[in-house]
């Protein structure tokens, strides 16, 4: 401990994260207790605790090997460190941190490495610290894994949703797994995090909920409705919201519903809502919903070519539409194969598994 006095040793003796101070050029200048403690009881075989060392020497066989298509994470790691450490002595960088494992045959260990640079004008650079996060790594994992667990359990619940409707009105149901499938993958180049896009694709599975309760022979009958009958069918929006909206999901599943036939200017159902006050999700999958519906095959009449679908999201960009979610629409129908839509509509594809 000589490069520092006796009252500065008994304060970084006092921390619980194992640390080193470093000169300019990485040599191990002083550590404290819990260093030396690490080092004894992981029998490290470096003299004198390291002290003496040099911090960058002792990274560098390690890094080095870290380009060999066999190195482990360890050469990884070193290589990661290394450059942390040389960008705070250089000056490049205030600070590096990196969480690591560590793992003891006997137990499984995470590691938060910080390197903060000393004030000017000592021979010290830099302080190493290595503090143990495992029972906050352990913590996390808990809840990552219930997280999951709940995530499922929703899943389940939507899926099970969507069989009920299946059996009623399998052109619903088809219709739903494909808008859910271009809404997750609208979401995708929107660059949604994976858990909305978790969100948005249950929503959209059973964004036409509400059409159970809607009288078949009105649902499926040929030619122009009657006003009292498109009355009726606009009504779904708003039924499948009120048959949604007491389960407390994660995500704005019941507005989803409720809010997929609302348009920019106001002029949708049922709220005659406006612009932002539409959710982003209900905003994707209305685009998603009409691309689906102009080129879907009906029981009465064949599904309009790929381009008409196009045309009309492109005059009602900005308009009715967000225009944000028809760019991703856009550059999503224009990258696919015209096979995609016929498999999601044929195939009964599960709901992704969330990874957290
Ligand atoms: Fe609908």
């Amino acid at each position: 401990m000589n490069a520092l006095s006796a009252d500065s040793s008994s304060v970084i003796d006092a921390l619980t994260a194992h640390v080193a101070l470093i000169d300019g050029d990485g040599e191990i200048l002083a550590v404290n207790l819990a260093w030396r403690h690490f080092y004894d009881s992981n029998g490290c075989h470096l003299p004198n605790y390291g002290l003496g060392c040099n911090y960058l020497e002792l990274l560098a066989p390690l890094a080095a090997q870290a380009e060999n298509p066999a190195a482990s994470e360890d050469n990884r790691i070193a290589r990661t460190v290394l450059e942390g450490l040389r960008s705070v002595l250089d000056g490049r960088a205030t600070r590096f941190q990196l969480e690591y494992p560590c793992h003891a045959p006997h137990e499984q260990r995470w590691f938060l490495l910080t390197v903060t640079p000393f004030a000017p004008g000592y021979r010290i650079r830099a302080v190493v610290s290595h503090e143990n996060i495992t029972a906050l790594k352990q913590a996390e994992e808990r809840t990552r894994m219930q997280a999951l667990r709940v995530a499922g359990s929703f899943a389940s619940t939507v899926e099970s949703i969507a069989l009920a409707i299946e059996k009623r009105d399998p052109y619903t149901a088809g219709h739903q797994r494909q808008v859910a499938a271009l809404a997750g993958e609208i979401g995708r180049i929107m660059g949604l995090s994976e858990e909305r896009r978790f969100g948005l694709h249950l929503g959209a599975s059973i964004h036409d909920i509400g059409k159970i309760s809607v009288p078949a022979e009105i649902l499926n009958r040929p030619g122009v409705l009657s006003e009292p009958e498109f009355s009726i069918i606009r009504q779904h929006a708003q039924t499948g919201y009120e048959i949604l909206r007491g389960i407390d999901f994660p995500w704005p599943i019941a507005d989803i519903v409720q809010q997929h036939h609302e348009r920019l200017d106001g002029s949708g159902y049922p709220l005659g809502l406006h612009a932002e006050e539409i959710c982003l999700e209900a905003r994707i999958v209305a685009v998603a919903d009409v691309f689906d519906a102009i080129i879907s095959h009906r029981p009465y009449r064949p599904g309009h070519a790929l381009h008409e679908a196009i045309e009309e999201l492109q005059r009602g960009r900005g308009k009715i539409y967000d225009s944000t979610v028809v760019d991703a629409g856009m550059q999503f129908f224009t990258e696919v194969s015209p096979e995609w839509h016929r498999l999601h509509r044929e195939t009964n594809l599960p709901i992704p598994t969330l990874q957290l």
